[in-house]
């Protein structure tokens, strides 16, 4: 197709808010964040209350993850050689071609918010608060790679492939917003993709996809594949027509694949073990505000949540923000997302090995401060923990238990905290509570993660303000940062205009 057979009118995002309206149609030009929905609103609650009626019976994606299972060798080459042929026009029309299926793929996701929110509330426990600015990040990263596509064709002196054949690999955690920026970013790109969801999150990515197709993305190009057994997955991964994986998960599954694929062009986000430090000069009723949001929001599944915080100096030895955090923390209610009184939903699958330790083992010289206590006998619902006296060097300290428990950990002063922040392998998120410019600046210049956040939370990157991405274990490969200017350019090669004359 050449641009001027694709209708380039794009729906703008629903800026009135009211999610029961459609959305005001006007070309999109120019890169805007789209809003989360308003719960202000009456009709707001009354579509997200809609929403929830749904989620116990709810079957969306159920077909499309039917269709996708892959059990044999062959079915798996079929898939591979076919999105590598199909990609091979995919890759073909200009970048400003793409973007206008792009920005059409976010129109689509936003008709669909609701679809999403209801099927990962069904299948993933995921609250309302949090799908819906998941929902919007994923929107978002379909207008701002749109953007970035057409940049590709005006790069001075240099000529961009697109990679043969993606592989995305995301976690269950945010299971439209990261699969939906893995896959927007290699299609922007020019690659065809083959996207294998998470087992515990196949119908939230089924329905992001159908969403994409739906867009204008030919179903070849953009392939939905659940692997049967492990081997097909090694297959995949170890696969030659394969030039490019997003992978977001643990930082083994990032050993792991380089381990089936020494030389694998990997782009990974991997683990977090992130801190908060409150220090004396620290707005306190909003460090427990932004400690308990970062630590307990979506029961602590993120790879960006805050597992420590750690208190300077006259916060450690007072009492007044151990107070206010025990009492903010207990008022939390737990339950299921149908509940729309729900503040913290489940952990994904029972706590079992590491999270559940965790939950239900102390360290040496540690002590609940609020024992989390199991609620139901699922095994998924648990009440939130904040343990204290966690000390330097030991297990709580240097783990990622991915799960509602915060730690306390204590400082004489600023640089101290930085340096036990510093000692963990992982550099993903960090956050500094502070209202002195001198203690900022010390912060910047030596804490050691991808993403920083000053008197705010450290979860909820956003699309073009917060571009994400991790330092030290947090990331593998050669990924720049989701959501950002360059994330693009490493997926293809280039070629100086020297050489190609
Ligand atoms: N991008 C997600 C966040 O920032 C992981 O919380």
């Amino acid at each position: 197709a050449s641009l001027a057979e694709l209708d380039t009118t794009v729906p703008a995002p629903n800026r009135q808010q009211d999610r029961t309206k459609p959305a005001e149609a006007s070309p999109v030009d120019a890169f805007e964040n789209t809003p989360d929905t308003d719960p202000s609103l009456p009709a707001n609650r009354v579509w997200g209350r809609d929403i929830l009626t749904r989620v116990a019976e709810s079957r969306l994606g159920d077909d499309t993850v039917a269709a996708s299972i892959l059990d044999s060798v062959e079915a798996l080459d079929a898939v591979i050689d076919g999105a590598t042929a199909a990609g091979a026009s995919w890759g073909s029309l200009s970048g400003a071609e793409r973007a206008v299926i792009l920005h059409r793929a976010g129109d689509v996701l936003e008709r669909r918010r609701a679809d999403l929110m209801e099927v990962m509330a069904s299948e993933t426990g995921k609250t309302l608060d949090q799908s819906d600015p998941e929902v919007s990040e994923a929107i978002d990263f379909a207008h701002y790679y749109a953007e970035r596509a057409r940049e590709l064709d005006h790069v001075d002196g240099a000529t961009f492939t697109p990679a043969k054949l993606t592989v995305v690999t995301p976690p269950w955690n945010f299971p439209v917003a990261i699969p939906a920026g893995s896959t927007l970013a290699a299609l922007a790109a020019g690659s065809p993709v083959i996207i294998k969801p998470a087992r515990q999150a196949r119908r939230s990515g089924a329905v992001m996809i159908e969403a994409l197709w739906e867009a204008g993305v030919p179903r070849e190009v953009l392939r939905f594949a659940q692997l049967a057994d492990n081997s097909l997955g090694e297959r995949l991964i170890a696969h030659p027509a394969v030039e490019r994986v997003i992978l977001t998960g643990g930082y083994e599954t990032a050993e792991l694949f380089r381990s089936f694929r020494p030389e694998l062009p990997l782009l990974a986000e991997t683990s977090g073990k992130n801190a908060i430090i409150v220090t004396p000069s620290a707005d306190l009723d909003l460090a427990v505000k932004d400690v308990v949001a970062s630590a307990f929001g979506h029961a602590g599944q993120k790879c960006s949540a805050a597992s420590l915080v750690i208190l300077v100096g006259s916060v450690a030895s007072s009492r007044r923000f151990r107070h206010q955090l025990v009492d903010a923390v207990t008022s939390l209610k737990v339950g299921y997302p149908v509940d729309p009184t729900t503040q913290m939903g489940p952990i994904i699958e029972p706590a079992k090995g590491k999270l559940l330790g965790g939950l239900t083992t102390l360290g040496s010289g540690e002590s609940w401060l609020v024992e989390p206590k199991q609620l139901d006998d699922s095994g998924k619902l648990w009440s939130p923990g904040v343990r204290a006296g966690v000390a330097r060097g030991s297990e709580y300290h240097l783990t990622e238990y991915f799960g509602p428990i915060l730690g306390i950990m204590t400082a004489e002063t600023l640089e101290e905290a930085i340096a036990i922040q510093n000692e963990i392998d992982y550099g993903l998120t960090a956050g500094l509570h502070s209202l002195n410019p001198a203690e900022l600046r010390l912060w910047l210049d030596g804490i050691q993660a991808g993403n920083l956040y000053v008197n705010r939370g450290i979860t909820g990157a956003i699309v073009q303000r917060q571009p994400f991405g991790g330092w030290k274990k947090s990331a593998v490969g050669a990924g720049t940062k989701a959501g950002g200017p360059n994330y693009l350019i490493g997926l293809g090669s280039w070629t100086s205009a020297e050489s190609t004359a």
